[in-house]
């Protein structure tokens, strides 16, 4: 998967100092951290227990009185650093432990390290149109991008205040085929570029088609202009507010007229409480599924559907100060 996104880079100085008390000095740098870690008697005995996240020290200094030095040296992108970033900062944590049986036996000691970066520039709106071309294995060409709040053009910022509405807008470029209709199957946002088991997720699209996130607030799929594109008008939520989000879709195109339980747009109407088909409210039990779970037909095309899966970011949703009703709903992949 190809991602063409601007990407705002880091540049900055350490902020955090060593905690002296313990007796660990810690040296941040531009990407790596030097750790010093003066350890008694007991620890001593046993320097290859001494862990920065997963990584042993580069070395190990015995002193007089039968303790010593052990010096970690790392990469902030080794040794298990889990990075996160808010508006203004970087942050790198790891733990130093000390281990002396194997894992899933808990460490005997613990301390946290922190390296936390300014980021010079903050973070700044997007300076080029928010669009993102692939180029699918076939001869189609998927778009995804964000519009601005009129749906005129390209969305300027990248900065949601919560409540406010994200347009997400995918299509499908032709090209000689059949018309071709463009569904959004699957879509998720998270703090994590490329998804992986134990990245959190908000659910906003599930069971192919659904809108779930439309049953919590406002976000729906608006009417169409044409078939191979879509527009989704998100309520921004409560979920990893002041970090990076992403947004993980799974486009999928199909014939216009094989409307199914599979190849389907649902809106959730909150006045009637009902789900409604996008492309045909005459056709709205097609939707029913989505309140249990939409399966997968058993009748074989003769085509497959193409699918394009894509990320949308980074997006903003700065923490607001006013007390708004709570929009949060997290899960863990893989579990
Ligand atoms: C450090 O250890 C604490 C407690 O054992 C754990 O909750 C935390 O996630 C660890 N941090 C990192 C960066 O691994
Ligand atoms: C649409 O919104 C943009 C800014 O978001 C503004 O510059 C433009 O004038 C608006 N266009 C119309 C037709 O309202």
């Amino acid at each position: 998967m190809s991602f063409l996104w601007p990407v705002v880079f880091v540049v900055g100085t350490a902020v955090f100092a060593a905690n002296k008390v313990t007796d660990i000095d810690v040296d941040c740098r531009k990407d790596s951290v030097v750790v010093k870690w003066k350890v008694n008697k007991n620890l001593a005995e046993k320097p290859s227990s001494l862990l920065l996240g997963d990584c042993s020290p580069l070395m190990f200094a015995p002193d007089a009185d039968g303790g010593g030095e052990a010096i970690f040296s790392s990469g902030l992108s080794d040794c298990h650093f889990k990075q996160t970033r808010t508006t203004t900062k970087v942050i790198y944590e790891n733990n130093l432990t000390f281990r002396p049986l194997l894992k899933p036996n808990s460490a005997l000691f613990t301390y946290p390290i922190q390296c936390v970066f300014e980021r010079s520039e903050g973070m700044q709106p997007f300076v080029k149109p928010a669009f993102v071309v692939w180029q699918n294995q076939g001869d189609l060409i998927f778009h995804m991008g964000l519009l601005n709040n009129n749906l005129s053009g390209p969305a300027l910022s990248n900065f949601f205040p919560f409540g406010s509405f994200i347009n997400i807008w995918a299509a499908v470029e032709q090209q000689a085929h059949q018309p071709l209709m463009l569904y959004l199957e699957e879509c998720v946002a998270s703090t994590a570029l490329t998804l992986g088991a134990g990245s959190w997720t908000h659910p906003i699209i599930a069971n192919k088609g659904c809108l779930i996130d439309g049953k919590n607030g406002y976000s729906r799929f608006l009417p169409r202009f044409e078939s191979s594109s879509i527009l989704l008008q998100l309520q921004s939520f409560k979920f990893a507010m002041e970090q990076e989000v992403y947004i993980h879709c799974k486009l999928v195109v199909w014939d216009p007229q094989d409307l199914n339980e599979e190849k389907k747009a649902c809106n959730y109407d909150k006045i009637t409480g009902e789900w409604e088909l996008l492309d045909n409210p005459s056709q709205n039990d097609l939707c029913r599924c989505c309140d249990g779970g939409c399966k997968q037909r058993k009748t074989r095309s003769l085509h497959s559907a193409q699918a394009q899966r894509s990320v949308l970011g980074p997006l903003i949703i700065p923490a607001s100060s006013s007390g708004t009703s709570e929009r949060v709903t997290r899960l863990k992949l893989g579990t």
